[in-house]
């Protein structure tokens, strides 16, 4: 789903946010700036000022062909999870007390201010976890975190119960048609009510078992560490069901998940490799950039000479900082990954310079 912030809309549109603030109030719509619209609703306002909107993919047009899978045998994968919820419901504690880790305390003032992402080894197979945060200026984040997902595991404090971002996040879920999970976290407190979370839920569609309906509800305390084993076998299960598979052969392809620059290291960038293996030395595009990769390294910064699909890694070797969300794709030779990226750049760069009137939503990934 297109999305657009109001503040980048405006910008587009060379109006003030104020301006289509209040515009969208007019239709109904409380919005704050860094909040996102859909394409539809972005459409209707823009044409309020006989403005047109353009939904274009800067990779459409720039394809680099996948491997196919042809003989190859496909092997199971580990499931990607994304933990989602509503801001302080617990999402960075559970998964915390899941790994074991210490992640929680090293965040600046308990918020999640970067995606992360772990791969935990749960005795009965490998799960990898995807970190959101709930702060109500991260739509866009959760939206991609939800697409390179196979299950999103919703965390609803069961003190607060449904909240805002509980519910933007079951609707990310459902248009990426990813199955959830509900953790109904924080049961250790003397106001907890879980059953008001399990009937707040059922008025969205998410019906329990025990209701005889089809969603997986696991009380737990991430604070207590109770029902985390349950939480993980409830995954398990649903993977099983998934049936998660793929080629460990070809190219690797994957997801940007976050960029940044690492004194001393240079651009660092965590990717979840979707298919294939990658391995120090392949030419690669992620996003407009191409680079050589030069070294990997796990969730825990030990270095590796390859990864393999469903895998969160960390890569050096960019010319540049690829957005979250953007392509990763391993190419032939070195040559064809920097003509794609050129062509890449030369494409943003004529976007960028296009009359500010005529609105694009091309650029979806600088919103936020
Ligand atoms: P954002 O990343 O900011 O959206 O928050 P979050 O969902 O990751 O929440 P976080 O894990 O940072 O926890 C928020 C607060 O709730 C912290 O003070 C935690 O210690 C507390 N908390 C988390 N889980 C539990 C729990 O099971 N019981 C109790 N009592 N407190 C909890
Ligand atoms: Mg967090």
């Amino acid at each position: 789903m297109e999305t657009i912030s109001v503040s980048e809309l405006a910008r587009k549109m060379n109006l003030k946010a104020s301006e289509l603030i209040g515009k969208l109030m007019g239709m109904g719509m409380m919005v704050t700036m860094n909040q996102s619209i859909d394409a539809d609703t972005a459409t209707i306002l823009a044409s309020e000022y006989d403005c047109t909107v353009h939904i274009v993919s800067l990779y459409d047009e720039t394809v680099i062909e996948s491997e196919s899978d042809g003989s190859v045998e496909l092997l199971h994968r580990p499931p990607v999870v994304t933990i989602m919820g509503h801001v302080d419901h617990g999402k960075t504690k559970t998964l915390d007390a899941i790994r074991s880790a210490n992640v929680a305390a090293g965040e600046f003032g308990g918020i999640t201010q970067h995606i992360g992402a772990y791969t935990v080894e749960t005795g009965k197979g490998k799960v990898t976890f995807l970190d959101t945060p709930g702060h109500e200026a991260f739509t866009m984040m959760r939206a991609r975190g939800a697409e390179i997902t196979d299950i999103v595991v919703l965390v609803v404090a069961a003190d607060d119960g449904v909240m805002p971002q509980t519910i933007e996040a079951i609707n990310h879920a459902k248009d990426a048609k990813v199955p959830i999970i509900v953790a109904v976290n924080k049961i250790d407190k003397p106001e907890a009510n879980p059953d008001k979370v399990m009937t707040q839920l059922s008025e969205r569609g998410l019906i329990p078992e025990a209701w005889g309906g089809d969603t997986i509800f696991v009380p737990i305390s991430a604070l207590q560490k109770v029902g985390l084993d349950t939480l993980l076998d409830a995954i398990l299960l649903q993977a099983e069901v998934l049936e998660l598979t793929a080629n460990y052969e070809c190219r690797a392809e994957g997801k940007v998940i976050e960029s940044r620059i690492d004194h001393g290291r240079g651009i660092v960038a965590t990717i979840i490799v979707e298919r294939g293996t990658l391995r120090t030395g392949d030419s690669y595009v992620a996003g407009v950039f191409s680079g050589r990769v030069r070294a990997i390294f796990n969730d825990r910064g030990e270095k590796l000479e390859e990864a393999t699909p469903s895998m969160p890694v960390e890569i050096l070797g960019l010319e540049g900082m690829p957005n979250a969300g953007d392509p990763f794709q391993v190419t032939e030779t070195e040559r064809i990954a920097r003509q794609i990226s050129s062509k890449r750049q030369e494409l943003k760069r004529f976007e960028n310079s296009r009359n500010i009137k005529k609105v694009t939503l091309d650029n979806l990934y600088d919103t936020i």
